[in-house]
């Protein structure tokens, strides 16, 4: 019988980009079994008709919830999460869901210029759920939305080979910084998983220093706090932590990425 500590924490993503959310549980849950899914046979989200990528997230969690047994399961991907949270809410009552949405509120709290940019997948951008929250959080504060559709498959691109074209990043981040009135930008959300692999570059390549909010470390908390409290701190999972692709195999490089994280790929 699977004792509920050991019932994994399943973490989703539509390639790589949920890893950046999977390093921080690791390090506020050691003790947890994870699992890692990448739906890399649609990769990139961005780019999907709303109706038909909502389908096949649904139907592939009825899937992935028969397979796992998840004890939460953890949607680190905001293009899938601003579309699909509640569907997957209502169709799998008895699993908890925690989704990744822009962090769209922090920013509002926390710009002194007024001036927020949400750096986003196409899909995220023009969601209703990214439009309500700025209604509900941000609306004393210029939000603009970027919606990239590159950054994503750059990133992978740089996880995967380890270099990525500077003016590639530089061209897809410099919408975001905006002077107006004499006041300038001076916080970037990243609201795609992907975007914090490349925050060095992104960084580097500014056109001015600003915040770049990270949402990863909040979604880890937040998983954590919804899991019941009776797995021992100090025991690690019997079972290794897995990595599973719905492409099949990925190649090797990624394969090699997925050890480097601590994940077994079935
Ligand atoms: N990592 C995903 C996100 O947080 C999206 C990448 C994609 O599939 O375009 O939005």
């Amino acid at each position: 019988m699977t004792t509920s500590s050991a019932r994994p924490v399943l973490m989703f993503d539509s390639g790589i980009g949920g890893l950046t959310v999977l390093r921080e549980a690791r390090v506020l849950m050691p003790e947890r079994r994870l699992v890692y899914v990448a739906d890399d046979a649609a990769f990139p989200y961005g780019g999907w008709e709303e109706g038909r990528l909502r389908e096949r997230i649904v139907s592939l969690f009825a899937d992935l919830i028969a397979k796992h047994d998840p004890q939460i399961a953890v949607i680190a991907c905001n293009t899938a999460s601003t579309l699909v949270l509640a569907d997957l809410r209502s169709a799998f009552p008895d699993t908890p869901f925690v989704g990744t949405v822009p962090a769209i509120k922090p920013a509002a709290e926390r710009t002194r210029s007024g001036l927020i940019s949400v750096l986003a997948t196409p899909g995220t951008v023009k969601r209703q759920y990214t439009r309500d929250l700025i209604g509900e959080w941000a609306a004393k504060v210029h939000v603009r939305l970027v919606g990239s559709e590159r950054l994503a498959g750059l990133a992978e691109t740089y996880m995967r080979e380890g270099f990525v074209g500077e003016q590639a990043v530089r061209d897809e981040i410099l919408p975001c910084f905006i002077e107006q009135d004499g006041l300038r930008t001076d916080i970037v959300v990243l609201a795609c998983t992907h975007y914090p692999f490349l925050v060095n570059r992104m960084r580097k390549t500014a056109p001015w220093p600003v915040d770049w909010i990270d949402p990863a470390e909040a979604i880890a908390r937040r998983a954590l706090s919804l899991l019941p409290q009776n797995a021992r701190a100090d025991a690690l999972p019997s079972e290794p932590d897995i990595a599973c692709f719905t492409s099949g195999k990925p190649d090797p490089a990624i394969q090699r990425l997925m050890q480097g994280f601590g994940l077994r790929v079935l």
